[in-house]
């Protein structure tokens, strides 16, 4: 298929004058592969934000916040934590944390930066993203963990005490979690001065983040503060030189941006000097389907062998991950198709040609039909940009967009929306009521003891033990304890298990179970019971009979019950209420069980959308506990 490109006409103009063109990009270091070998601490040494490290520290030290603009790939996310440390704020038993929206950054940062440290992942420096904690109390003293994380970490602790300083990453993104993060941590600093914000990202309105978090000085002088840092936050933007990226546009817009991005790919690669390709699509399917594509045309294809086809997206192991980040080989070309993660959150050395779809999964919810869904959509202005600024690393570069130059001056929008403004913000702001709801039914079901130590488990982030590379034994401990009911009854198995163990820590280790989280189990649980017994709740266990457990669970999670798609192979469910596409997280112990109903605790989206924590209901129960929101019709499909 032939496509005619056509020249961008915008004029050169300097980065971060808002309009943009050909972009110039911070790139007057080298990168590893450049100069041969080097210390680690070279290598440091090249990057743009190592000439601002006493500036950096100067400003938190003397400012409550300080927020940092600069280029992708000049070192903020993996220095600036590092600067940290070496100035000792992690001495005296102190952690700073570093938060990132995306939970493949968050491990690739982490153990980039261990790395760089000379140390073990999981000790002095550690990640944390949900399913997964590789950090050990004790040693880890820099952090690294997604903003959601950090936002449940609030609940046990609300002014995260062990903390020194907290740097919230790619915080142009916007995403729902880094906004509430920003919104609570401006609280939290009110009540703690000591707190130090790092505030980070490629590009942000500094200004407008500035005022927001500009402190009323009269209300710190009422708190009697002996020390003040400056109220005012301090703004530093890095600086570098950069190289030209040349833009080109198609002449025609296209169908079909998947084989539109594999025919650039393979006429690159007929026709351009060497250096590596990365293609912006938008999730799994269409890249699987691009990299299919790819790998088809180019079978018989000698020059098409010196291609290395490689997938990014979120939920790859660590050895895909690391495949993507090592130098790519003598007479071979590398093309990475990935999600926007590649936009920003990470940087790829070697990259001379980008294409970019226009095009990324966003969250949208439509308050009419109360549907939240991921869908792709058109990206902004700002995103282009900062995609073809990834062509601009190592060497003058070339950006390839599909689609044309009217379209992006015309009608592609100058800015994103902030995800809070397209999510529905019940998830985020009600987790209480949902959980009141089962403790209250539990109550009347007779299941109270039951549903205190369920709810007690659902608010730990995860009971298992990092599986470390075994994963085949702890899924192998998680089936000891499998309740054909769903995780919410395997989760009593564990209990049960734990209190018999007379809460061993060797039983937890041998069954994969960690053991932390089951303390903090038995501490929440505690509370409930006596919050429970304040509010007159009958506390009775109903020796196994799970009927009434699940009873008790649909009635706070109702709205969350799904429904096997009939005919479908893969697993898919819909949701009763919007319909929406949803599968059991692998995590589960009903993942390729599939039953006919469930419900679930909470969703969490990646490619797809996975139901974590999953129980078997009976959807006769729906009506007849829920019935002012289930409707008869709604459920007209039901087997009855
Ligand atoms: O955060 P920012 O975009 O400013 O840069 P960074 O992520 O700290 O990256 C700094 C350097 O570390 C770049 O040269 C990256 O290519 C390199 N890096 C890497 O090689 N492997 C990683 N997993 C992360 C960063
Ligand atoms: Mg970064």
């Amino acid at each position: 298929m032939a496509q005619f490109w056509k020249p961008g006409t915008e004029k050169p103009r300097l980065l971060d004058d808002g309009e943009g063109g050909v972009l110039f990009f911070s790139s007057s270091y080298s990168s590893s592969s450049g100069f041969g070998f080097s210390s680690t601490e070279k290598q440091r040494q090249r990057l743009p934000v190592y000439k601002y490290r006493t500036a950096i520290l100067y400003l938190v030290e003397t400012h409550a916040t300080t927020i940092i603009v600069g280029e992708t790939g000049s070192g903020k996310t993996t220095q600036i934590p590092q600067f940290l440390k070496e100035a000792g704020w992690a001495d005296g038993g102190r952690v700073i944390a570093c938060t990132q929206p995306r939970r493949l950054a968050v491990q690739a940062v982490a153990s980039r930066v261990a790395e760089e440290m000379g140390v073990k992942l999981g000790e002095e420096v550690g990640y944390t993203i949900r399913f997964e904690d590789l950090t050990n109390p004790d040693v880890t003293r820099v952090k690294f963990l997604t903003d959601g994380v950090l936002l449940r970490e609030m609940m046990d602790d609300p002014l995260l005490t062990k903390y020194s300083v907290i740097m919230v990453d790619e915080a142009h993104e916007r995403s729902i979690s880094t906004d509430m993060l920003l919104g609570l941590l401006k609280k939290i600093q009110r009540r703690r001065p000591d707190l130090r914000l790092i505030i980070s990202s490629a590009t942000i309105e500094a200004k407008s983040m500035s005022t927001f978090f500009q402190m009323s000085k009269r209300r710190r002088a009422l708190e009697g503060e002996t020390f003040e840092p400056k109220v005012e936050p301090a703004i530093l933007s890095v600086e570098g030189r950069g190289f030209n990226v040349q833009i080109f546009y198609l002449e025609e817009p296209v169908s079909d941006y998947v084989q539109s991005a594999v025919s650039t790919v393979l006429s690159i690669h007929e026709q351009e000097p060497p250096g590596d390709i990365l293609v912006f699509l938008t999730g799994q399917d269409d890249i699987d389907a691009a990299v299919q594509l790819i790998v088809e045309e180019g079978q018989n294809d000698r020059k098409r062998s010196e291609l290395i086809i490689l997938p990014l997206y979120s939920g790859l192991s660590r050895a895909e991950q690391d495949l993507i980040f090592s130098p790519t080989p003598r007479g071979k070309r590398k093309v990475v198709i990935s999600t926007n993660i590649a936009e920003t959150s990470l940087t790829l050395e070697g990259i001379v040609y980008v294409i970019d779809s226009g095009f990324s999964k966003q969250r949208f919810y439509n308050p009419i039909t109360d549907i939240e869904s991921l869908i792709v959509a058109p990206i902004s202005k700002a995103s282009a940009r900062q995609r073809t600024g990834r062509a601009g690393r190592i060497r003058p570069g070339k950006c390839y967009r599909l689609y044309t130059e009217e379209y992006f001056i015309n009608e592609m929008p100058a800015e994103g929306i902030p995800e809070m403004q397209r999510s529905n913000l019940v998830t985020c702001v009600i987790q209480e009521p949902m959980i009141s709801k089962m403790i209250l039914a539990s109550g009347e079901l007779g299941c109270s003891e039951e549903i205190m130590t369920i709810a007690a488990i659902l608010s730990i982030q995860s009971i298992w033990a990092s599986s470390r590379g075994a994963q085949k034994e702890l899924d192998e401990a998680r089936l000891r304890f499998a309740a054909a009911e769903g995780d919410h009854v395997t989760f009593l198995n564990v209990y049960k298990g734990f209190l018999q163990s007379n809460k061993s820590s060797q039983w937890c280790h041998k069954n994969f179970i960690n053991y932390q989280a089951m303390k903090k189990v038995m501490e929440v649980r505690e509370q409930l019971r006596r919050i429970a017994q304040r509010l007159g709740i009958i506390l009775k266990s109903c020796e196994r009979d799970t009927t009434a457990i699940r009873k008790a669970v649909t009635a706070g999670f109702f709205a969350n019950a799904c429904q096997l798609e009939a005919y479908s192979h893969n697993g898919m469910y819909k949701t009763v209420r919007g319909s929406q596409e949803v599968y059991i997280h692998p995590s589960s112990v009903l993942f390729r069980v599939n039953p006919k109903w469930v419900i679930y605790h909470s969703l969490v989206s990646t490619d797809r959308q996975y139901m974590r924590n999953v129980v078997t209901i009976d959807p006769g129960w729906l009506t007849e506990i829920a019935p002012h929101f289930y409707q008869q019709r709604q459920l007209s499909h039901m087997p009855h």
